[in-house]
């Protein structure tokens, strides 16, 4: 039987170097809050207990996870460090027994793999707390792993705090914990605040356990790019531009083709269905669903609560919102289209709008199975039009007037 796993995720800091008014974790990495792949990644490896500090705005961070009932929430009225942060869940923790997983919130490239791989070695060494590290090429802004001559673990130490000596190892501290419980809380009581920065460190909590003569290892488990923490908004650009790559590569491998990578960006929460293929500058942002066989750009913008069945084209300039088009049905060259729900095989004209804002209210338009609506036309919801209507180019399309049957071609 496995041993029960917790982890903590320490989101309560303010963020002084991010320069904002928002809690640090809810910002955005391809359309998500960089904290919920953080609890993704616990929740893949079958993490037990779920908690999750915050205090900086904590309201927000809460209201922003309202749907994800498993996380418990544990507050730090005021920020003195991340060792702080994990002792303010001792209470949370009253009742827990086994191994206590501690990382960030702010490294959304962390990998349940690698989070796996650090319960499994610490079980098996049976260790105080092991630490997984990674080896940067500029390892400026991260902890320094401190090993003795036999390559032994001996301590972190901060930035802040490390000898001209100790600034030159790049073998760093990314944050991946897992402590056995009845350590972590004892090593962390004895953790003061005498560093640059006056704050309670969690790293402090490996030396104390060492010198107290119990078993801290560090393995290199942590590939250089998983190890990014957000710190500030080169960063996040940066972590962005990462988990970009991951999210067409993973597309790609279930048969999308992306025709230039660079030029083109996609939510992580987009499916995409195979043989759909998605030219240069295309944007996909929000919970978007693409079929099978479709062709999407160039210089697509698909927004939240787009839907669309197989076969769809969706061409230059077109913006598309919480709409969905049937199988087969096209729009090809600079439309609005918000609100709508379009049948099979309908084809909408170059230019067409779909008004479904009257300045106070939306409203939503339906247009039923192959009706063609011809180029430059006004749909002015709310709006129901028939199946295998011909509306002319240049209508304006109200409720209740009877459309034209001369146009298209
Ligand atoms: C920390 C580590 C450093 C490591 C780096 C990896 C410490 C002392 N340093 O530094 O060794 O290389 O992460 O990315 O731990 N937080 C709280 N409450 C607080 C302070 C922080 O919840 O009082 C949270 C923050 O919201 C953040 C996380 O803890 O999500 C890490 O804090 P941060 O200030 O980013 O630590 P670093 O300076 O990056
Ligand atoms: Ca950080």
């Amino acid at each position: 039987m496995p041993k029960a796993t917790a982890a903590i995720i320490l989101a309560g800091g303010q963020s002084t170097r991010m320069v904002t008014d928002m809690p640090k974790v809810l910002h955005e990495v391809c359309g998500r809050p960089m904290l919920s792949y953080v609890i993704d990644a616990c929740r893949e490896i079958g993490i037990d207990r779920l908690i999750c500090v915050i205090g900086y705005r904590k309201d927000d961070v809460i209201s922003a996870f309202a749907e994800d009932k498993d996380i418990v929430w544990v507050s730090q009225a005021e920020q003195k460090g991340t060792g702080h942060a994990a002792i303010v869940c001792r209470d949370a923790l009253s009742d827990f027994e086994g191994d206590v997983v501690v990382i960030a919130g702010d490294m959304p490239l962390l990998r349940s793999e690698t989070l796996g791989l650090l319960v499994k070695t610490h079980e098996k060494n049976n260790a105080a707390v092991t630490l997984a590290t990674a080896i940067l090429d500029d390892p400026s802004g991260y902890g320094r792993i401190i090993r003795d001559e036999y390559g032994n673990l001996q301590g972190i130490v901060e930035e802040g705090d490390c000898t001209e000596e100790q600034r030159h190892i790049k073998e760093i501290n990314p944050s991946y914990y897992c402590f056995d419980k009845k350590y972590l809380f004892e090593a962390l009581d004895q953790v003061r605040p005498d560093n640059v920065k006056g704050e309670y460190y969690i790293t402090d909590a490996l030396h104390i356990l060492i010198q107290g003569g119990h078993r801290a290892d560090a393995f290199r488990g942590v590939a250089a790019e998983d190890a990014m923490g957000i710190n500030s908004r080169e960063q996040l650009a940066e972590v962005g531009r990462i988990m970009q790559n991951r999210i067409q590569h993973r597309l790609m491998h279930q048969g999308v083709t992306i025709v230039d990578p660079p030029n083109t960006w996609i939510d992580a929460r987009a499916e995409i269905g195979q043989d759909t293929v998605i030219y240069p500058f295309t944007y996909i942002h929000g919970r978007v669903k693409i079929g099978r066989f479709c062709s999407i750009g160039p210089f697509a913008y698909l927004r939240d609560g787009t839907v669309l069945k197989d076969d769809v084209v969706v061409g230059v300039f077109t913006e598309l919102k919480n709409s969905l088009l049937g199988s087969g049905a096209r729009a090809r060259h600079l439309s609005y289209i918000g609100d709508a729900e379009i049948g099979k095989e309908v084809e909408i004209g170059a230019g067409t709008l779909f008004a479904n804002f009257d300045g106070q209210q939306i409203h939503n338009t339906v247009v039923g199975d192959r009706t063609y609506i011809g180029q430059g036309s006004i749909l002015v919801a709310p709006l129901k039009v028939a199946e295998n209507e011909q509306i002319a180019h240049g209508t304006v399309v109200k409720e209740g007037d009877s459309i034209s049957r001369d146009g298209g071609s």
